[in-house]
Formats: structure tokens, sequence, C-alpha cells
């Protein structure tokens, strides 16, 4: 299966992805990455593409007249690339009609709560500020709302009193990681169904 990974910053979860195909094979794990896209140039996730020797893209807003605009171009430059999934590995972008029309049922997203807990751009802070004892991530497939799509995986992580954002953020990373790897490999190699809000992995 080929896989276009979307990224936003660091590109961990990314590498991740990068590191078990690299460690299981191809065949073995069922997938492959075979673009990588961003919404903006210079971060870290792109430099771990191109040092992977993959082909990148970037679609900025600002490049475009319209939202609407910017979400066509983006649906374009994912299909160019033929994948059979879109993984979203810390894209900090809403996508917009036109590509989930394309890509929706095939599109998978990772958020560091347990959903439907704290969705959008700050969940780990959101967590944190609210008092959570325990939070987590969520791997799910993106819908047309925000963090709301069907939830495919979700793991665990406490919360412990002397954390900031950022210790709590890498905590939930390492499990997050594990879990997009496993996810991603069983979505590609088995096959799955949507039913409703279920999802069913053969
Ligand atoms: C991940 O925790 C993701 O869930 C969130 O931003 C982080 C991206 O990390 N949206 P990285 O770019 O994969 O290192």
């Amino acid at each position: 299966k080929r896989l276009v990974v979307l990224v936003s910053g660091s590109g961990t979860n990314l590498q991740a992805l990068l590191d078990a195909i690299a460690a299981t094979g191809v065949a073995a794990y069922g997938a492959e990455v075979v673009a990588v896209g961003a919404d903006r140039e210079g971060i870290e996730g792109l430099a771990r593409a191109e040092r992977a020797g993959l082909p990148t893209f970037v679609c900025r807003i600002k490049d475009h007249e319209s939202r609407e605009a910017w979400d066509a171009a983006l649906t374009e430059a994912v299909s160019a690339y033929e994948p059979d999934l879109v993984v979203s590995a810390g894209f900090m972008k809403i996508v917009g009609k036109e590509f989930l029309a394309r890509f929706g049922g095939r599109f998978v997203n990772t958020h560091p709560a347990l959903l439907p807990s704290f969705p959008g751009a700050h969940g780990v802070r959101d967590a944190l500020a609210y008092g959570a004892k325990v939070t987590g991530c969520t791997v799910h497939f993106v819908d047309d709302g925000v963090d709301t799509g069907p939830i495919i995986a979700q793991g665990v992580v406490e919360v412990r009193d002397e954390d900031d954002e950022s210790a709590l953020h890498e905590r939930i990373k390492e499990v997050e990681r594990r879990l997009l790897v496993e996810v991603v490999g069983r979505l590609a190699r088995n096959g799955y169904r949507i039913e409703g809000r279920k999802v069913v992995i053969q």
C-alpha cells in the first residue's frame, strides 16, 4: 500500500513510520511512504523526508487566493502520488470538502488526547489545564469535523503533578508513535470497514 504523510512540525511520527518500514520491510509491514507533504517550509518533518530520499511538497495557504483553492491544490498534490492511505502526522490544517471527497475514509489522523476530550490544536495543554489525571492519544479517520471522525485506536498516558506541556507531550508522543505505526500497518495489511462510528479491521 502507498502512504502519503502530511506534517507541520518535527515529524517524529513520520520518522517512526519510516523506521518501522525500514526495519520490517515494505512487504511485511504492508505499506511504504511514497511522499511527504507539509503546509509550511523549513520544518524538520520535511528534512526527515529528504534524508529518506522521499519526494516532498509544500502547500501553503498564503500561496492561494482562498481556503478552497488551497484545499484543491493540496488534493491535487496528494493525488499525484496515488496513495491508498493518507496519514496526518502532526499536520496542523483542517482539510476541506474537496480533500475529503477524494480521501475521506482513507485519511487517518493522530491526536495527542483521548478524543472526544480536548480536540483541536492544543489538546495537550487543554488536558493539563483541565487537571485531567490521564490523557493519551487517538488515531482516527478524519471526517468533516475537527478531530471528530471514527476512532481506530487510543493509548492512555498518565499525567504527572510535575508535568508541563512539553514533558507531557513528549510522554504522549512515545505512545502515539507506537500506536500510529501499529494502526497504519494493520489498516494496510488487513483492510478495514468503517461502519458509522465503528472501524472494523479485518
Ligand atoms: C503529535 O503529537 C500530533 O498528534 C500533534 O502534533 C504532534 C506532531 O509531532 N498534532 P511530530 O511532528 O510527529 O513530531
